[in-house]
């Protein structure tokens, strides 16, 4: 085992003799207190690995050339990264210093599962769905998977954490890696992923650090937003998922904040996060987002990923100069270290071993029943197993199920499929990253098992006349309808749009066409957020798959024929209509060069629900939002807060009840009205998700404690530059979605 204690070092070939050790070790800790890192300690020796790992880390920068600490704060990569093949297949790499026991770092995106093309690995549904489950166990095995698939490839760096807030821009190719528009839901959910797969001791990472909310234009995109609205949307996510989490690694992000690049930008990266959050762990940059040496190292960026163009020899030179303090390079190396160490890096190297794909295939399914919406249900759902005919259309739902592209594309276990026909769909995979991937289980033959004795038709969709002929002759149509995204595109409308054919389907047509020759429609979606349905009226029934994963087919078809009953709830408004989104048009960059506004003060702290509540919008279906084939009731609401202690609280209790004939489970929410002096709209504060069998009833309580780290009760004060909670009338409501809420009381803060 590469353990530092048992560490040989040969002291002839190195300037680190132990004056210079002690000198660096001061410096060390002057840099580490100075950014909020830990402490260093007189050592005679390597300390043992019960010493924490800020000891540990100083240590090893004391024994250091500087030719190793600069070795640590660059990626590994060459200057045409996405061209090699890095070792482990990793999407970025810095090789270890053997004779101190520092391992290589290896690297690799999982948003949805391993990503990079790192090799077959289980397909999740849509981070977007573990967020709809509004379950932090649940996430915490999607966490699992992700982390134990990683350490079974040998990867010890996972890139996945997306937090940013798509409520935002909710045509932002990547919604379906985030966790929607709640700062309180992401940050949770994401913490529970990222607890669960530094339990693997893979290093989780948290992303990209911040308001990198749009994808057109990313990497020149200026986000305009003042420090209150900040704090309490886009950074509170992060601050919720930092802390909950104790994650070790935040990716810098490509845009600028208020002038200044995401990666060299003070107020980000030194004063909120190592200082207010005092974070101990370490920045890297994303992929070519560094664009300085002294800025970005003073500013407190650790780490440029994937190549060495400004932390190479340019940062050696500036410590040389002085324009770089020596301290800020040890802590740097300390941070990065600490972060190995606190993660177990060192003490538990990993054993490159095949995956459990078994296991982890039922956890995706899992996770898709969990997190799939019932968005409208005339009745027509659950579906009988002795239907007669059924009529399959669109979406190449007898081939599989879509994927979302980027970075945090997997290539799923049983391989991608592919097919020819256009010029996405002809691209080979691996590579992935913009391939349009369709997840291997076919919808058409999950359904077919469910109905063995029913004729399963199936129609393209490609000319609507067809397969409303289909429709007409068949008990029940049921229309895959999709949306393509990805990392690097946003999408044009919030319609169902057709990006990936040479001559694109008209979905909206479709499902019109199919729903008018046959009213007994069920539409399923796979797509990544908040989409338009103009034929909403004319369908029978609804559901939100999302990208539903390798097992997704029969997770939908499992909630089709009643197997599994939704419950999961909405991470995000659907609007409805484009010109309801506080930017109905998305930014646009003038070229590849020029940094371009993208103002968030129009939305400011009102992002998402609070946007539709404040601006007296009626969303196509609101944040929270979620049917189930039971009902249930919720009575005897109660209220008790305690205002009078420094830290008070409230508890809502309330009997819920599934009054009807299937076992289920809702999602009890807990909304908070801070006083009108604030100016804020409601909030969520809390939430349960109880399941209960036919008649059965349950007392539950909701605490909501003012010092979670959501601050619940908290409004950023921007003259004091902190939390503050208001005097005057807090109301606390209870419902099912944010939008179907009774109050159940008020309480009062000095
Ligand atoms: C993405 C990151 C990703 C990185 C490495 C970048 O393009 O924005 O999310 O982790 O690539 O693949």
């Amino acid at each position: 085992m590469r353990e530092t204690g048992s560490l040989v070092r040969n002291h002839n070939q190195r300037k680190s003799t132990w004056s210079l050790f002690t000198s660096v070790a001061f410096l060390s800790l002057i840099g580490a207190l100075a950014c909020g890192g830990g402490g260093s300690q007189t050592q005679t020796g390597p300390p043992p690995p019960t010493a924490s790992p800020d000891v540990r880390a100083d240590y090893l920068v004391g024994q250091m050339t500087q030719d190793e600490k600069i070795q640590m704060v660059h990626g590994g990569a060459d200057l045409q990264w996405w061209n090699q093949t890095l070792p482990r297949g990793a999407g970025g790499w810095i090789p270890g210093i053997p004779s101190l026991g520092i391992p290589d770092l290896y690297f690799a995106d999982g948003s949805v599962g391993v990503g990079n093309g790192v090799g077959q690995a289980t397909a999740l549904p849509s981070s977007i769905a573990s967020a709809a489950s509004w379950d932090l166990n649940e996430a915490g095995k999607y966490g699992q998977v992700i982390g134990s698939e990683l350490a079974a490839y040998g990867i010890n760096v996972n890139l996945g954490g997306n937090v940013n807030n798509t409520g935002r821009e909710p045509r932002d190719g990547r919604t379906f890696e985030t966790k929607g528009e709640d700062p309180m839901l992401a940050g949770k959910i994401t913490a529970a992923h990222l607890k669960a797969i530094q339990a693997q001791y893979v290093m989780a990472g948290i992303k990209h650090f911040s308001f990198n909310d749009q994808e057109t234009g990313r990497t020149t995109a200026n986000a305009i937003i003042d420090e209150r609205s900040g704090r309490e949307s886009d950074l509170l996510a992060f601050e919720i998922g930092v802390n909950d989490s104790g994650v070790q690694s935040v990716m810098c992000s490509y845009n600028l904040l208020n002038g200044t690049w995401a990666c060299e930008n003070p107020y980000l990266l030194n004063t909120v996060l190592k200082g207010d959050w005092s974070f101990p762990g370490y920045v890297m940059s994303d992929w070519d987002a560094t664009h300085s040496t002294v800025n970005a190292a003073v500013a407190g960026l650790d780490q440029e990923q994937p190549e060495n163009i400004y932390f190479g020899s340019p940062l050696q030179q500036a410590v040389q100069n002085g324009q770089v303090p020596q301290s800020r390079l040890d802590n740097m190396v300390h941070r990065i270290l600490r972060a190995m160490f606190a993660d177990g890096l060192f003490d538990h190297p990993l054993t490159v071993q095949p995956i459990n794909a078994s296991a982890d295939a039922a956890i995706a399914q899992e996770a898709e029943e969990q997190g799939a919406v019932l968005l409208k249900n005339t009745g027509i759902l659950p579906l009988a197993t002795n239907i007669a005919k059924i009529a399959v259309i669109g979406s190449h739902a007898n081939l599989g199920v879509l994927s979302g592209g980027g970075s945090a594309q997997v290539q799923p276990v049983g391989g991608a499929v592919q097919f020819g026909g256009n010029s996405y769909e002809a691209k080979p995979c691996p590579p992935c990253w913009s391939a349009v991937i369709w997840d291997p289980d076919p919808p058409l033959a999950a359904i077919q098992a469910m109905a063995p004795g029913a004729s399963v038709q199936y129609d393209d969709g490609t000319n609507a006349s067809n397969a409303a002929s289909l429709a007409s002759n068949s008990s029940v149509a049921i229309v895959f309808v999709s949306q393509w995204a990805s990392e690097g595109m946003d999408l044009p409308s919030l319609n169902f749009t057709d990006v990936i054919h040479t001559t694109p389907i008209d979905q909206d047509g479709l499902v019109t066409a199919v729903a008018t020759a046959n009213p007994n429609t069920i539409v399923v979606a796979e797509n990544g957020g908040p989409q338009v349905m103009p034929w909403l009226a004319n369908v029978s029934a609804v559901l939100e798959a999302w990208y539903p994963g390798q097992r997704g087919a029969e997770a939908i078809a499992n909630i089709l024929f009643g197997v599994v009953n939704p419950s999961g709830k909405l991470p995000m408004t659907f609007p409805a209509s484009v010109n309801d989104l506080p930017r109905p048009v998305i930014a646009q960059p003038p070229d590849s060069t020029t940094p371009f506004n993208v103002d968030y003060t129009i939305d400011g702290f009102n992002v998402g629900y609070k946007w539709y509540d404040t601006q007296g919008l009626t969303p196509q279906f609101p944040f929270g939002y979620g049917l189930s084939y039971t009902t249930f009731s919720i009575t005897n609401s109660q209220l008790s807060a305690d205002t009078s202690s420094s830290s008070p609280s409230f508890q809502v209790t309330y009997d819920l009840q599934n009054t009807g004939a299937v076992a289920g489970a809702e999602v009890a929410q807990v909304y908070l009205g801070l006083p009108s002096s604030t100016g804020e709209a409601k909030r969520l504060v809390g939430w349960q998700k109880t399941s209960l069998t036919p008649g059965q009833q349950q007392s539950v309580t909701i605490q909501v404690n003012a010092s979670d780290s959501s601050n619940p009760f908290s409004y950023w004060d921007v003259s004091s530059h902190a939390w503050l909670i208001a005097s005057g009338t807090y109301t606390v409501y209870l419902g099912n979605s944010s939008r179907n809420l009774t109050t159940v009381g008020t309480f009062q803060m000095p």
